[in-house]
Order: C-alpha cells, then sequence, then structure tokens
C-alpha cells in the first residue's frame, strides 16, 4: 500500500499482481461484482510483510515489518469460520529425497539451514485449521514440479469442509497463470503480497530456476472492507475454475495488441451481439453495447475511504485515505474495479514535480514474456518519461538479475535510460528529470539448483528456484 498526495485527490492503491498477458448478450455466467459500501468505523491496521534469504547477515528483517512465514500461520491459526487462499505455487514441504525436485540430494542439516522448516510449519497450521473445521478455499496455478497441486488437493481430500480448484488461466486466455498471492480470513484479515505457498518463498525466495528472491506483501487486520472487495474477486477466479471453459470462450482480434487471442465470452473484444452476459450478484451490468478497440480506461475505479493504522511503522495517519484495489485481467473486473495496469499508471503519475519515484521489479521488459505470440507493450516506459520530461521526477528502478533472462532485459533497460536521457541532453529543455537503474542480485544466485543430478554431485549450494529477488513494490 502506498500512500501520495496529488493535488486532487489522496490516493493509496494495493496492488495484487495478476499477469495481465495480453496475456444481443445471450450466454449468462454466474460472477460477481460489487457496490462499494464501507464501514467508517472499521479499525483497519497495516504491516508490511517480507522474507529474507536465509544466510544473509547484512539483510535482516525491517523493524516494524513482519515474517511472511508468521503472517502466514497467525492466518491459518487466527481463522474462526473461513479462510480462503489463492496462489501461484505449492510446495510448503521440501523434497529432498525426490530426485524429481529442485531440492534433491541435500541434507537434512542443510535443509535445516535453508529454512524449510518455515514451510512445513505453515502446512501444518492450514491442516489445523482445516480439523478445527474452518471452510477453506485453495485455489491456484498448476503448482511446483513434481508436487503440483498434491498440497492443496491432499488437504482437501476426505475433507468437506475444504475445497480446492486448480484454475489455468491459459484456458480462458491462451496464456497466462493465476499469480495473485492472497488469504482472507473470517472476510476481514488479508495478506496480499509475492509470497507462494512454497518454503522457497519464506527464506529463499523463488520464482525461476537458478534464482533467489525477496518477497514483500502487506498484512491487513480487521479491515472488512478490503477483505470484501477481494472477496469479490476471489469469488469470480473460483466461479471461472469450475466452468467448462470451452463453452465460455471466443477467439477474437485484439485491435490493441494486434493478435488474435482467446478470451472469455464477455470481453469487451467480442462483438456486442456476440457477446456473452455475466449475471452480476449485484446490479452492475455486464453488457455494454459496444465492442472496443481496446480495453475500456477505468478513470473512476471504485473506491473507498480508509484511515489504516500502521501499528509496525507508525506512519502518521491523521486522515482517512481514498483507496482503491486492482486487479488484472481485465474481464474480471466488471466494469468497477481498476486494472493492475492503470495502478501502476496512476502510482507513478502520482510523483510530484522534481520528486522519485521507485520501483523495485523482477523483470522489465517492453513486451509479453509467457504469451505464445509476442505483444509489444510500452505503457509503463511511456509512464516513466512523461513523469520525467514534464515532472523533472527522478525514476529509480531497481531490477532483479537473472541470467536465465530469455528475453533482452538488458536492452530494454538500456533503451529506457537513452530516451530519458533526451529530456536533459538538451539545453532548451532545463531538464532534471532523468532514470537510474540498479542490478539487484543475491548471493548464490549462480549456485542454485539439486545438489545431485543423474546420481552426480552439482556442487550448488542452494536449491533451485531458490536466491532472487521477486518483489514488486512502487512508491
Ligand atoms: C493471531 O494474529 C496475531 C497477530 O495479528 C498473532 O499475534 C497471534 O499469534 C495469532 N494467533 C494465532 C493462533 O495464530
Ligand atoms: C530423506 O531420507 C533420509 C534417509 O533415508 C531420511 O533420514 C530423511 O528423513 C528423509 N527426509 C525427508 C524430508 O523425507
Ligand atoms: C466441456 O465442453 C465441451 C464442449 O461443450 C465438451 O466437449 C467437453 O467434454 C466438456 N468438458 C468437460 C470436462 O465437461
Ligand atoms: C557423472 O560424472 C562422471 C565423471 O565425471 C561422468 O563420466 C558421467 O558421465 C557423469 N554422469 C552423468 C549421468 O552425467
Amino acid at each position: 500500500m502506498k500512500q501520495t498526495s496529488t493535488t486532487k485527490k489522496h490516493w493509496s492503491s494495493l496492488v495484487i499482481l495478476v499477469p495481465l498477458l495480453l496475456t444481443s448478450c445471450n450466454q449468462f455466467v454466474l460472477l460477481a461484482a460489487s457496490t462499494t459500501e464501507f464501514d467508517h468505523d472499521e479499525q483497519c491496521k497495516a504491516w508490511l510483510v517480507q522474507s529474507i534469504p536465509t544466510d544473509m547477515p547484512d539483510l535482516e528483517l525491517v523493524r516494524g515489518v513482519l515474517d511472511t512465514a508468521d503472517v502466514f500461520r497467525w492466518l491459518a491459526g487466527n481463522s474462526t469460520q473461513n479462510l480462503d487462499i489463492m496462489t501461484q505455487m505449492w510446495q510448503l514441504i521440501a523434497r529432498p529425497n525426490d530426485s524429481r525436485s529442485a531440492d534433491y540430494g541435500y541434507s537434512e542439516e542443510n535443509m535445516q539451514s535453508f529454512g524449510s522448516s518455515e514451510g512445513l510449519s505453515v502446512y501444518k497450521s492450514i491442516e489445523d485449521a482445516a480439523d478445527r473445521d474452518i471452510n477453506i478455499r485453495l485455489l491456484q496455478h498448476t503448482g511446483r514440479y513434481p508436487d503440483n497441486t498434491d498440497e492443496p488437493d491432499g488437504l482437501a481430500s476426505g475433507r468437506t469442509n475444504v475445497e480446492s480448484v486448480t484454475l489455468l488461466l491459459k484456458n480462458w486466455f491462451g496464456s497466462g497463470f493465476i499469480h495473485a498471492k492472497v488469504w482472507i480470513s473470517d472476510s476481514r484479515h488479508v495478506y496480499v503480497g509475492s509470497a507462494n505457498n512454497d518454503w522457497k518463498d519464506f527464506t529463499q525466495v523463488a520464482y525461476a530456476p537458478h534464482n533467489l528472491v525477496k518477497e514483500i506483501g502487506i498484512y491487513l487486520v480487521d479491515c472488512p472492507t478490503v477483505a470484501k472487495q477481494l472477496e469479490i474477486y476471489y469469488n469470480n477466479l473460483w466461479t471461472l475454475g469450475t466452468l467448462n471453459y470451452s463453452d465460455y470462450t471466443t477467439n477474437i482480434w485484439d485491435q490493441q495488441s494486434q493478435i488474435s487471442r482467446t478470451v472469455p465470452c464477455w470481453s469487451h473484444f467480442v462483438p456486442s451481439k456476440g457477446r456473452c452476459r455475466y449475471i452480476t450478484f449485484t446490479s452492475l451490468s455486464g453488457c455494454s453495447s459496444h465492442s472496443r478497440l481496446s480495453y475500456p480506461l477505468l478513470t473512476d475505479p471504485s473506491t473507498f475511504q480508509l484511515s489504516v493504522e500502521t501499528p509496525g511503522l507508525n506512519y502518521p495517519n491523521s486522515h482517512p485515505l481514498l483507496s482503491y484495489l486492482s486487479f488484472g485481467p481485465p474481464e474480471l473486473l466488471f466494469g468497477n474495479l481498476q486494472t493492475d495496469e492503470q495502478a501502476w499508471v496512476d502510482t507513478i503519475r502520482s510523483v510530484n514535480f522534481g520528486e522519485t519515484v521507485r520501483i523495485n521489479t523482477m523483470d522489465w521488459l517492453g513486451q509479453s514474456k509467457d504469451s505464445a505470440q509476442v505483444v509489444y507493450w510500452s505503457s509503463l516506459a511511456s509512464t516513466v518519461s512523461q513523469v520525467v520530461f514534464s515532472k523533472q521526477a527522478k525514476v529509480k528502478l531497481l531490477v532483479s538479475y537473472m541470467p536465465d533472462f530469455n528475453i533482452n532485459t538488458d536492452q530494454y533497460l538500456k533503451s529506457l535510460l537513452d530516451s530519458n536521457k533526451l529530456c536533459s541532453s538538451s539545453p532548451d529543455n532545463h531538464c532534471l528529470g532523468e532514470v537510474e537503474i540498479k542490478y539487484y542480485m543475491i548471493p548464490g544466485y549462480f549456485s542454485s539448483g539439486p545438489a545431485i543430478s543423474n546420481g552426480n554431485s552439482t556442487g550448488n549450494t542452494y536449491p533451485g528456484y531458490t536466491r532472487y529477488n521477486q518483489g514488486e513494490i512502487r512508491s
């Protein structure tokens, strides 16, 4: 959550990271949309949450910031009725004895020093909640090989109070996956952040082969307003996971990205005659009359006024902030929730004249990464240039260094630097705006992978999928 001020409004945005992978109404799909209600007496409290890799004495937990595994255990441990979890990956229980695993070949002692017991204890806290008869929903992408969805499916197996749904967004959008990590307990306590349900994300932090990460998130306590909005999004994805996608998808020509691709039948890209309609649980209509050339821009998302206490950091909290939640992909926003892309653009644009924007990211690309067809995507780079040129802002960009970049990250970053140098290079501009970029490399990054491969020792010192920076936050 960030707090910035513009001349007109105070915004604070919670950004949920779901990949935006470009990435006559006759059918009905049951998905929810919301109108916003909020409780003025709500005593919402927020803490930042992070994971710090083990063996990094110089990188300490920031004072007042909580530890991811603690927060997950508390959310499960404090649940009295419901617990909804959404994640891309599961691998809470380490697999050093499974030759297919990235943990393979490490000793019990190694695993202990990597901190794998944190994952096991989070797993047990979910299992305990299940045994207390809490209603638990587990929603995920396919999971991490070789476990895949064994852990959530195992938790659901033989229990009527636990359900597990695997949603492959690829089926609905041609590419993409659930990337949001969300925990909602009793419709009032929330975690939103970058940490998967994977032991490595608590004490090693991981994502792609051979890397290392630092995870970051936010923990909200007693925030039913935010929790209920998140629940709507959760319920929509859950519904998607239970529908037969082949009945509700169609191929369209995407004028904005210049590709043809698969979308849900209620997408704005479907000509109105062939567009299906979703029935909302409230009055919002899912059927507008014109097909669109691009996604409609939401200038007025559903917002709420919220006072948030920050017991960990004790920021002054004199006035309630106007806040909104952002999500993706746009087909799941139902006209009143904000897109992630727009939230990022708004956040960059909220910088004051001559001040600084800080961006921390795992990737920086001006194009798609995981979609079947390559799509050019320049909106963040354009927005950065807008504030550099017009507001003389300094934009600091921290990018996780991952040698397995299969796309030219270096080149994209260089072009971002070069195009913004243009501002100060002309004496007529009197421009002080600039872009500054740093790579962030975590020690051990080059020696991650299984300890044994094909019967031979690999010389690796950390399990695969560890030692890189995945947290994404903007201010
Ligand atoms: C409930 O959450 C609080 C912090 O929000 C934590 O101190 C407490 O230990 C949690 N209780 C359980 C049973 O997890
Ligand atoms: C792996 O195997 C060893 C030796 O058989 C055993 O001592 C250890 O407990 C096993 N570890 C796990 C995590 O199953
Ligand atoms: C989904 O629908 C298609 C076409 O309507 C059908 O062929 C297929 O068997 C269905 N799949 C499932 C899992 O029901
Ligand atoms: C294991 O290492 C030995 C000795 O370096 C080598 O001859 C053998 O080919 C390796 N085995 C595999 C499966 O890579």
